[in-house]
């Protein structure tokens, strides 16, 4: 059996034209999913959704249980992950409401429960207890470049790469943080990229992200951000998501 996961952040609790047949509860040996899974069918192709803060919307980046959620998503056979992020912009073209489908990542979390190669073998693992990954290309190629046509065939603009800055949260950064990580080649900041990404492909599932732009990261305008301003680019941007992924769904095999 094989599925497509979407994974919805801020501003994505529930995914419109989802018809939902089934909503399960999934027992992961890393504890509890941040939400129910709900599985369904979206333009004939059967998807499952996880909401990543809870549902209602209440568990910040930091204290999300990442290695639950992908693990409930590996246990039901998914193989492919479209995780859809909240994030600062700091490259030129990721003005509010803008998007972008990252092609690399760089961790700045910390103490976030972020390998499932702990040295414990756990039972509904078929990995060995111990791994090192190879994260040259932390997203899926194949993936984003289909989400990158997706976008295209919907006449939708995304960057097409980018490297996705994973902070801790829940607070934003300080101006000259954000200096730091423009100078580090971070294009977008998010708090939720990571510990994600590198889970999907240590439980190999293929993963790519669309990466929702919903302020400025701090200093790069002028204004300082308010949870108004992210709640305007969030209305005026999901749609833009949502018919990319609507897309995707159509033409996947
Ligand atoms: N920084 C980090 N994470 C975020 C931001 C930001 O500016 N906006 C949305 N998620």
């Amino acid at each position: 059996m094989s599925m497509i996961a979407l994974i919805g952040g801020t501003g994505l609790g529930q995914i419109e034209g989802l018809r939902i047949s089934d909503q399960k509860l999934i027992e992961t040996p890393y504890g509890d999913p941040s939400s129910v899974l709900s599985f369904g069918e979206l333009n004939g192709q059967k998807v499952v959704f996880i909401a990543r803060h809870g549902d209602p919307h209440k568990i910040p980046p930091h204290l999300i249980n990442y290695r639950a959620n992908m693990g409930a998503l590996k246990q039901v056979g998914v193989n492919r992950i479209i995780a859809v992020n909240a994030v600062g912009g700091i490259h030129k073209a990721l003005g509010p409401a803008e998007l972008s489908i990252p092609d690399q990542i760089i961790d700045y979390t910390y103490g976030r429960d972020h390998t499932i190669f702990d040295g414990t073998t756990y039972e509904s693992t078929t990995t060995d207890s111990l791994d090192h990954i190879d994260f040259t290309h932390p997203y899926d190629e194949e993936l984003r470049l289909a989400l990158i046509a997706a976008a295209e065939s919907e006449s939708i603009v995304v960057l097409k790469t980018g490297t996705y800055g994973a902070t801790q949260g829940p607070r934003l950064e300080s101006s000259a943080e954000v200096q730091r990580l423009k100078a580090d080649g971070c294009d977008l900041i998010g708090m939720t990229g990571m510990p994600e990404a590198a889970l999907a492909k240590e439980m190999g599932m293929k993963y790519a992200s669309i990466s929702l732009s919903v302020n400025w990261a701090a200093g790069i305008s002028d204004t300082i951000i308010t949870m108004d301003d992210i709640g305007l680019a969030i209305d005026q941007g999901m749609g833009k998501v949502l018919s990319i992924i609507n897309a995707y769904v159509a033409s996947a095999i």
